[in-house]
């Protein structure tokens, strides 16, 4: 049975006195319900760099993990403004979000950086959240699966299995990010079943094993439905991971 997988991506918001109490708030709710059984998932929050040392030493000790939003596909250098995987680590951080939707688009990040980059993570020991998504337009024209397929295959191509075995996907349909608009639950399986059967093309113990996370407008109220499906096995959360009363709803619904 795959440990279901609650992951916050703050984005670019936050400060340090609202991340304090946000965090201070999450703790104190998840640390009591961790101790009961039916409360198993692992929960992590992907925070904006500069905020990994406070964030790392207020979760210390506690059942919330850290991540980054992002990572340079090189490993050091003349690389300005960029922020290395040893960097991350240094900071405990043992998750990174890598390919979002986001950074494809505004930062011009191409499958390959982005597998170049999940290569760089685990090459510390940092755990790739890998996004993949089609947009709109994509998805109107029927080319959901090819699109998702490609983004997932240039991972696959950089890695062998020991690697792919330590990373997690998140599907993240483009046109629900941040829109309101949710793709259905049996929508959302679709794809998440399609990415399963790529990866057990490759290998099927680690496409059993694999988690599979859902983002896009992802809330309490429809947190339930989404991750009751077979291979929804998270969700990635950008708006209500902010608020901690939301956030805090959909752990639960995990
Ligand atoms: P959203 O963002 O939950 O605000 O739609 C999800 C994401 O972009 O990771």
């Amino acid at each position: 049975m795959r440990r279901k997988l609650i992951a916050g991506n703050w984005k670019m918001n936050g400060g340090l006195a609202a991340n304090e109490s946000l965090l201070k708030a999450l703790m104190a709710s998840v640390e009591v319900d961790v101790s009961e059984p039916v409360v198993s998932s692992e929960v992590l929050v992907c925070v904006p760099a500069l905020f990994l040392a406070q964030c790392a030493e207020l979760l210390a000790g506690s059942k919330i993990a850290v991540g980054a939003q992002d990572v340079s596909a090189h490993k050091s250098g003349a690389y300005t403004g960029e922020i290395s995987s040893a960097m991350l680590a240094d900071y405990a951080c043992k998750y990174v979000i890598v390919g979002h939707s986001e950074r494809r688009a505004y930062h011009h990040e191409t499958d390959e950086v982005v597998a170049q980059k999940a290569l760089q993570a685990l090459r510390l020991g940092i755990c790739p959240i890998v996004c993949v998504g089609e947009t709109l337009e994509q998805r109107e024209a029927g080319k959901t699966f090819e699109v998702v397929a490609m983004q997932l295959q240039a991972v696959m191509d950089v890695l062998d299995e020991g690697a792919l075995a330590r990373i997690v996907v998140a599907y993240e349909p483009v046109w629900a990010i941040g829109t309101g608009k949710t793709a259905t639950p049996v929508m959302a399986q679709e794809v998440h079943a399609h990415l399963r059967s790529l990866l057990a093309q490759r290998d099927e113990t680690v496409a059993s094993k694999l988690r599979i996370l859902y983002g896009g407008s992802m809330k309490p109220d429809n947190a339930v439905e989404l991750m009751a499906m077979p291979d929804i096995d998270g969700g990635l959360i950008g708006g209500a991971s902010l608020n901690a009363a939301d956030f805090l709803a959909i752990i639960r619904a995990a």
